[in-house]
Parts: C-alpha cells; sequence; structure tokens
C-alpha cells in the first residue's frame, strides 16, 4: 500500500518538478517531505501546483480527446477544503457559472477532497452536471435513454421530472457513507441552445435543443496515487457529439428519420444516402445554432487541426503523445481528417482520468 503509494508519488512529483522547472534540490525536499507524510499516515497532501499541474498533466494524457491542445489553458479550482453538502452544492453551481460564462466557455475543473476512505469521501452521482432525464414509458423512451438509470435513482430519492424530453437532471451528492442529497439546479444558471438551422427553415419544428457546457462529473482524477474522485470538467463542445451522435444514435435520440422528412428525403434505399445526408444537415444545425447563440463550439476539422498543433508542442517538448484512435477520429467524415490516417499507442499515462463505478 504504502509502497505502491511512495511510488506513484515520487514517480509523479519529479516530472511535475521538472516540467515545473523546479531545482533539483527542491525536488528532493519536497520528496523527503512526502516520504515522511506516506510513512506516518499512509497518505500525503498535494500543494496547490501540484493539483494544478497534475490535472492539467492528466488532460494531456487522455487518450480519448481530441481537444488536448488547450491543456494547459486549464482553470483549476481547488476545493479540497470543503465538508458540507450546502458547500459542495455552491461549489458545483460556481463552476457551472464559471465555466458556462455566458457562453464564452472556459475549460474548467472543480477538485473536491479525495477518497481517504468509505468515511471520509465526497461524490457526485451525475454522469454530467447538466443532463437531461431519461424515461421508460409505455410508448417507448422519452427523452435521454443514457439517463435512465440515473433518473430513476433521481426518483427514488423524490425528484420528480416535468416528463418532457429536456428535462434537467438534478445534482444528487454524496458524504461518506451517508445517504446522497438531491438539488435541482437554478434555471437561471443553465445556457441550452434551441437547435435551428442557417436555410432548412423546418428544423425548428423538431423543436430540438442542447445544453452549452458538457461537465463530465462521474470520472475520477488520479494524480502521484491520490484518488480525487469528484472533480468535474469540461471544455466546449465538438459539434459531432451533439449532432452525430446524442441527437443522432438510433439508441439515443434517433432523429435521422426526422431531420430526413423536414428535408424531403427518400429513406427507403440506402443508396440514396439520406442519413449521411441528414446527418450533415443536422451537425450543420449545431454548428449554427451554438455560433448563433453566443456558444462556444468547435467543428471536427478545426478540432483536428489543433490536435494536430497539439502533437507538434508535444514533441518539441520531447514527450510521446499516446492516443486511442477509435475516439481520437470523428464519427463525421473521418477520413478528411489527419489522425485517420495514423497510428496511435494507447497507453496509459498518469496522471489521469479513471472510469470509476457507479454509485446507484
Ligand atoms: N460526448 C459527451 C456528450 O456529448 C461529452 C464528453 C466531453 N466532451 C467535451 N467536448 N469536452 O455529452
Amino acid at each position: 500500500m504504502k509502497e505502491k503509494l511512495w511510488h506513484e508519488a515520487s514517480s509523479f512529483i519529479q516530472t511535475c518538478y521538472q516540467e515545473l522547472g523546479k531545482s533539483i534540490e527542491q525536488t528532493e525536499n519536497r520528496l523527503r517531505e512526502i516520504k515522511k507524510q506516506i510513512d506516518t499516515s499512509c497518505f500525503y497532501e498535494h500543494t496547490e501546483e501540484e493539483l494544478s499541474h497534475g490535472a492539467k498533466m492528466a488532460w494531456r494524457n487522455s487518450n480519448r480527446c481530441i481537444g488536448r491542445f488547450f491543456w494547459d489553458k486549464l482553470h483549476v479550482v481547488d476545493q479540497r477544503n470543503l465538508n458540507t453538502v450546502e458547500d459542495i452544492k455552491e461549489a458545483l453551481f460556481h463552476h457551472i457559472e464559471y465555466a458556462t460564462n455566458k457562453g464564452n466557455i472556459r475549460p474548467t475543473i472543480t477538485i473536491f477532497k479525495p477518497k481517504k476512505s468509505l468515511n471520509n469521501q465526497v461524490r457526485i452521482w451525475n454522469h454530467q452536471l447538466i443532463r437531461y432525464a431519461g424515461y421508460e414509458t409505455e410508448h417507448g423512451i422519452l427523452g435521454d435513454s443514457s439517463s435512465i438509470s440515473f433518473t430513476n435513482a433521481c426518483e427514488k430519492l423524490g425528484w420528480k421530472g416535468n416528463g418532457t424530453h429536456f428535462d434537467v437532471l438534478p445534482l444528487v451528492i454524496q458524504l461518506n457513507n451517508e445517504d446522497p442529497v438531491w438539488v435541482p439546479i437554478p434555471e437561471s444558471l443553465i445556457v441550452e441552445v434551441p437547435i435551428t438551422h442557417p436555410f432548412i427553415e423546418g428544423f425548428q419544428d423538431l423543436h430540438l435543443k442542447w445544453y452549452a457546457v458538457p461537465m463530465i462529473a462521474d470520472m475520477k482524477l488520479e494524480i502521484g496515487g491520490i484518488d480525487y474522485i469528484a472533480s468535474p470538467f469540461n471544455g466546449w463542445y465538438m459539434e459531432t457529439e451533439i449532432g452525430a451522435r446524442n441527437l443522432a444514435d438510433t439508441t439515443r435520440y434517433n432523429m435521422l428519420p426526422k431531420v430526413a422528412s423536414i428535408m424531403e428525403i427518400d429513406t427507403r434505399l440506402n443508396t440514396h444516402l439520406w442519413k449521411d445526408r441528414a446527418l450533415i444537415e443536422l451537425n450543420t444545425a449545431v454548428m449554427h445554432s451554438y455560433k448563433q447563440a453566443g456558444v462556444s463550439i468547435v467543428d471536427h476539422h478545426t478540432a483536428a487541426n489543433q490536435f494536430k498543433r497539439f502533437e507538434k508542442n508535444e514533441e518539441s517538448s520531447g514527450r510521446k503523445v499516446t492516443g486511442d484512435w477509435v475516439w481520437l477520429i470523428p464519427p463525421v467524415s473521418p477520413a478528411t481528417t489527419h489522425i485517420f490516417h495514423k497510428q496511435y499507442s494507447n497507453v496509459d499515462v498518469k496522471p489521469n482520468y479513471y472510469y470509476q463505478e457507479k454509485p446507484y
């Protein structure tokens, strides 16, 4: 246990301190300090600087993320001192407001205290801070099918949605091994974008919308052997996430047949490529709507170019870029990006963000 923590800690501190331009003496002093802490308590505490740089390194090492060009622009909010549901709720509201920034999205992470034991932990149950509910009804699925189990959990806790396709779920916060608490997000904090098309008017009649900021809340940030199991983070959307997956997947909002219908294209023959044509217009609509609403978004061609610059930067810094090709290629026109034509080594470098088991 101690061995392993010390191993992880020292390897992190060495890389981190070297990147931050610290002297050998500073590094050795810090390592001695950490060794002492680990020996007496099986734990050690990161300085704010280590926490902040560690969270950025974790983004840099996120093999599935095409947006890593901006890794060192992450805004890190240290909330490790919070111990009540009330304070944690306020910090989450603050994250939503600060990150959204009236549409000019700021990549942000809020880090709560790391897990020490079952009796000493903060856990956020949400997959994303803002997410639409999903209900299984006799007439089929209502809302976002990917939220069904979490929506059920919220209902068990006493929450009730309005039963629309776009009910924003409450925040669910759990302290230690106590009962989780749900809190509705004030409407004034939630920015959403109605989806319209620059020239196909029928789009409005689909009454589609999506929320502005994807804030992942259920991943664990691991830095130097310490597990930050509650550390919600966000960037801005790439249009395909919404237009080619959330609204298009047959297991999600499944909108391609309806988009084809407002475009008046024949859906009887695959050879007419109606899905592809609907997909392009849906993605065009998402791009157009976010821009018109003044909400940050990137298209997949620009994102791929930025990723190429990230690869160049990393090479000049003497680091290897790791990546997960299957995730890095965009789901629309992948072969038009350089990523499609390269191979990436999908090895796990730490610090990093990891999936964890659902608490419900
Ligand atoms: N794909 C997820 C979604 O559609 C969001 C994942 C994070 N995306 C991002 N651009 N930072 O909600």
